[in-house]
């Protein structure tokens, strides 16, 4: 006998394979258009799904669930941050929360090392002036940025992605430096050469470069707050690509204009897609749209296991990938 089908709800466009193959196993709903679901389709997709999967461009809060059918079984989300989600809330209702854990990790560890390369060496400056056609030809102390290589980057958060981007700082010259809620084990530690710090302030008091790669909570919420930000040194560069809220962005948009810190890369941001405009036009930042995990492998990735997940379910087993709010 074959298993009933499950009624899926897609809130974007995914791509192509991950549709197609999602068509084929389950009773898939598609987003065409790509329009972003405002609050009302929301609630009507939670009535009417099985499995709702969504992104972070969805605010599934407690108003949201309160519309979620008899048949809502989980929220399959397409991404492996899930701030945009409330766990608590939904696995109340007895709803599973799955994200796409690991398939993005690689890919959002580059744009970090990218961030940090294109603001010490003002890559994006320099693309942007050739353009213009203002290289009017070479000199001893034209577009100079500073030194990597020898120099100290503090990672904020040492999960996946902190790790990834340990190892590629350290082919880079830096070293490594940490704080997390709890060191990692010592064998990895080891092999990053990476110096724990339990305290953020000392840490941040001392890096040349600070890279954020914790998840948004409400134990993050501004852990860069504004103090911290003032403890950091003039010369160093900030980079973030996990999530805005992490940052205090206007504190930061404010020691940008004065220099009172040297650069920041940014992929992420507060109040996206919106971006505080004290962040434009400033020479030592690089601002991106927040695509760290756009790649098409990843995005394919990220979709082969909110496959695996809804699959899981569909044929009566745990899913592999469920968030429970123990761990945020
Ligand atoms: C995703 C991300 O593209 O996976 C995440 O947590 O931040 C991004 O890389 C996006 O969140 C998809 O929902």
């Amino acid at each position: 006998m074959t298993a009933r089908k499950l009624k899926v709800v897609l809130t974007r466009k995914l791509p192509e394979p991950v549709e197609t193959r999602m068509r084929e196993l389950f009773d898939t709903e598609l987003n065409l258009d790509d329009r972003p679901m405002d609050a009302d389709a929301l609630k009507a997709a939670v009535t009417r799904a099985n499995v709702l999967v969504p992104t972070i461009t969805d605010r599934i809060d407690a108003s949201i669930l309160a519309h979620a059918g008899e048949n809502l079984k989980m929220i399959a989300n397409f991404g492996a941050g899930v701030d945009h989600i409330d766990v608590a809330a939904a696995v109340e209702r007895g709803l599973i929360v799955t994200n796409t854990p690991g398939v993005l990790t690689e890919d959002t560890a580059d744009m970090t090392m990218a961030l940090v390369l294109a603001v010490a060496r003002r890559i994006v400056e320099g693309a942007e002036l050739v353009q213009r056609g203002e290289f009017l030809g070479w000199t001893p102390t034209w577009m100079t940025g500073r030194r990597i290589w020898g120099k100290r980057l503090g990672i904020v958060g040492m999960g996946r992605i902190g790790q990834s981007l340990a190892r590629r700082a350290r082919a880079f010259g830096l070293s490594v430096h940490y704080h997390n809620r709890k060191p990692v084990s010592p064998a990895i530690e080891e092999e990053l050469g990476a110096t724990y710090w339990d305290s953020l302030d000392q840490m941040l008091a001392r890096m040349d470069f600070v890279s954020i790669n914790c998840p948004h909570t409400p134990a993050t919420y501004h852990l860069l707050s504004a103090r911290r930000l003032k403890l950091m040194q003039k010369h160093a560069i900030l980079v973030n690509t996990a999530r805005g809220e992490v940052v205090d962005e206007q504190t930061l948009a404010d020691m940008l204009k004065a220099g009172e810190i040297a650069g920041a890369g940014l992929d992420v941001y507060e109040r996206e897609p919106a971006i505080n405009p004290a962040l434009f036009g400033l020479p030592n930042v690089v601002l991106l749209p927040h695509m760290a995990s756009a790649t098409i492998e990843a995005r394919a990735d990220m979709g082969e296991r909110v496959i695996l997940n809804i699959k899981t379910l569909q044929d009566g087993h745990r899913p592999p990938d469920r968030v429970i709010p123990a761990m945020l």
